[in-house]
């Protein structure tokens, strides 16, 4: 582009928005040039680790999780494209490559969580953090609602509580996740889940009434066909996120709360072993892609 035609351009642009070009690049005249700290915001994102004791893995504990809540970011962003706007095959491809990228990444660097960290400063320093637990991040939930239709995490169990044709809210009272801190026979919730409905239930729900039939799963289901290629990333997506995955955390959850056979509780007050089991979630995205017995057999992968 030659040096008058971008003016030219730039005076299109701003005439369009009803402006005069001429302040802007007055303004341009002055600002001051862009740096590397201040467009990714280092400062601030290095101030957010405020530990609540001196133990040093503290900090890296802290990281780690918002580390999680950042891939976690990148994931939704990604899904959010694709329950949103209409693409084509490759895209879609692309994008699962993408988030199984993610995913592997949250896999292989779990083992940060476990290998190195003192069993015995975890399991002081963790007693400050109660009742809070991973348990409580929202984007979490989020990815799975923009994911599946709610029938997808309710576990064989809920499903035999809920009515024939239930409703959006009967949903998301026999969600998989209620098992962490809800007791049915007393009726009685954790502090950890009371907690979390209170922020963030409005807003789940009312996310899912916007994405239901744009999910993944629906989108998927809507194609006239679907090639190997699309089947196998979808899969691979499904089991890392929904078995390999958990699977890690409940590793490194059974290392300090059950290394020597102590069955602690959890800060969320979870039966977790129970309850972590991809097993026991059958949290699946995309169930018509597996056969009856890989169903049967989800989460059985070590
Ligand atoms: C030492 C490391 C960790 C241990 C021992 C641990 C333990 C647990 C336990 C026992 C639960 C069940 C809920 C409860 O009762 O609290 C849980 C839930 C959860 N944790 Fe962790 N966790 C660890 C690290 C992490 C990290 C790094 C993340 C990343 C954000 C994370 C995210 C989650 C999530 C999302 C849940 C809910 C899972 C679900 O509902 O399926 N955890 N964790």
């Amino acid at each position: 582009m030659k040096d008058d035609q971008l003016l030219e351009k730039i005076e299109a642009k701003y005439n369009d928005l009803g402006e005069n070009h001429e302040t802007y690049l007055k303004g341009l005249l002055h600002a001051k040039p862009i740096n590397y700290w201040e467009y990714i915001g280092v400062d601030t994102l290095l101030s957010l680790q405020n530990t609540r004791t001196n133990f040093k893995d503290e900090e890296i504990f802290i990281m780690y999780h918002q580390m999680t809540e950042l891939v976690l970011k990148m994931m939704v962003h990604e899904i959010k494209q694709l329950v949103y706007d209409d693409f084509k095959e490759e895209i879609w491809i692309d994008k699962l490559n993408r988030l199984n990228r993610y995913t592997a990444l949250l896999i292989t660097s779990f083992d940060v969580m476990k290998s190195g960290m003192s069993y015995e400063d975890y399991n002081t320093f963790r007693s400050t953090l109660t009742p809070a637990s991973g348990f409580q991040s929202a984007q979490f939930r989020l990815l799975e609602i923009y994911c599946t239709s709610l029938g997808n995490l309710v576990n064989d169990e809920g499903k035999t509580r809920l009515s024939e044709n239930p409703s959006l809210e009967e949903y998301f009272e026999h969600i998989y996740w209620k098992d962490a801190g809800y007791n049915r026979k007393t009726g009685k919730k954790s502090l950890t889940l009371r907690q979390f409905e209170e922020k963030y239930q409005n807003r789940f729900i009312s996310l899912a009434k916007k994405v239901q039939t744009k999910t993944l799963e629906d989108k998927v289901l809507k194609m006239a066909s679907i090639s190997d290629a699309l089947k196998e990333a979808l899969k691979s997506f499904d089991f890392q996120y929904n078995v390999a995955w958990p699977n890690v955390h409940l590793h490194t959850a059974q290392h300090y709360l059950d290394k020597k056979g102590e069955n602690q509780a959890a800060t969320g007050g979870s039966e977790w072993k129970k309850y972590l089991h991809p097993k026991h979630q059958q949290r699946k995205f995309f169930p018509f892609l597996w056969t009856e017995t890989e169903k049967n057999n989800w989460g059985e992968q070590k």
